[in-house]
């Protein structure tokens, strides 16, 4: 109860931080931005009523003059011009295409030789890990239904692996993840299932739960039998209690367990296991199973200290039409049919 309200406060502080308490995110740095400026009389276009409100108190507060706001209210209207002789400047609250009619018109009024009055726009940051709002619901569902809290869960990587599923889910076929340890990655693939509604594909886990079995260290140089073995399948059982009935598990070793399954078609692989032989041995018994369109992640494919992952990859995948693509952060994947 304690460490549930715990986390409950640290989201708070979280989104406090990054100004949803005023409005969104890149909307408050706009703010600041204004802050800053001197304003005399001003027109102010944006796309919410709330924050043409917020500015206008703003520009205000800072002694400018309204002389107009307006809302843009569909797609359709387009930003009209009818005050531009009384205003020294404008205002516009949050970017939006049609305001760069406003801007062309502007142009056109100062090739004319007319005067225009002074621009003032937002720099727009891009902002997913906190604007996209399908993934910001999986990530506070992660923090409520595990030990870990948001910030464990928001990050790039997260999200790079969001985008993936995305596509990867679109297809039919069932999920396996080689090297799962305690968990995260598998919960994060289930609450992404339930976000997206898919209720008819299982996620088959494979591992040891006592840790890794064996190294070769002429290509895997860093780790070796017996790392990651502070974990077991009762971990992981209640780690992914909320989503129990989407899960099998497969103990023991992967250069083992993966030739023994049956084959079935498969729509997203992730291969996680640091290690040359069990992801070489991973992706030669599933490679033919993965439909077109379907996705093979490799967690490690860059770093140095789990090279075995990479020569493996690379070995399998000669020969082979596709050609990992690389994602920031030591991640690589494939799209099946796709060279
Ligand atoms: C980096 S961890 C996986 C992390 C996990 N995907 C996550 O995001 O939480 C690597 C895992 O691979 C497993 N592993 C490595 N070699 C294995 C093998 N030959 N058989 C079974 N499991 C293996 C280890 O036991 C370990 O749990």
């Amino acid at each position: 109860m304690l460490s549930r309200l715990l986390k409950q406060r640290k989201r708070a502080d979280i989104q406090r931080s990054l100004g949803r308490d005023g409005a969104r995110p890149g909307f408050e740095a706009f703010r600041r931005h204004l802050e800053e400026k001197h304003f005399k009389k001003v027109g102010v276009i944006g796309r919410e009523e709330r924050e043409v409100r917020i500015i206008v108190r703003l520009i205000e507060a800072t002694g400018g003059r309204v002389v107009f706001h307006h809302v843009l209210s569909d797609d359709r209207e387009d930003v009209g011009l009818s005050h531009i002789d009384q205003i020294d400047q404008i205002v516009l609250a949050v970017l939006d295409t049609r305001v760069y009619r406003l801007r062309r018109r502007l142009l056109e009024r100062k090739k004319s030789g007319k005067e225009i009055p002074e621009v003032i726009a937002p720099s727009l940051p891009y902002r997913p890990l906190e604007e996209d709002s399908l993934f910001t619901a999986i990530v506070n569902a992660l923090a409520d239904k595990t030990e870990w809290d948001v910030g464990f869960w928001q990050s790039w990587k997260s999200y790079g692996v969001y985008q993936l599923l995305r596509m990867a889910l679109l297809h039919d076929g069932e999920c396996f993840e080689f090297g799962c340890y305690r968990g995260y990655s598998a919960a994060f693939l289930a609450e992404t299932m339930e976000a997206l509604k898919i209720s008819n594909k299982r996620i088959y886990l494979f591992d040891t739960w006592e840790g890794m079995p064996s190294a070769d260290k002429t290509c895997d140089p860093f780790y070796g039998e017996g790392d990651f073995a502070d974990t077991s399948i009762e971990c992981m059982r209640r780690t992914l209690d909320p989503w129990r009935d989407r899960f099998e598990y497969v103990q023991g070793d992967i250069c083992k367990t993966a030739r023994l399954q049956r084959p079935r078609p498969l729509c997203y692989v992730r291969i996680d296991v640091d290690l040359y032989e069990p992801a070489r041995r991973a992706l030669e018994a599933t490679y033919d199973w993965v439909v077109d369109g379907g996705i093979v992640y490799f967690d490690d494919y860059v770093s140095e200290k789990t090279v075995g992952e990479r020569l493996a990859v690379d070995e399998v995948l000669a020969g082979r039409p596709e050609r990992p693509f690389y994602m920031i952060g030591d991640r690589a994947y494939i799209i099946k049919g796709v060279p």
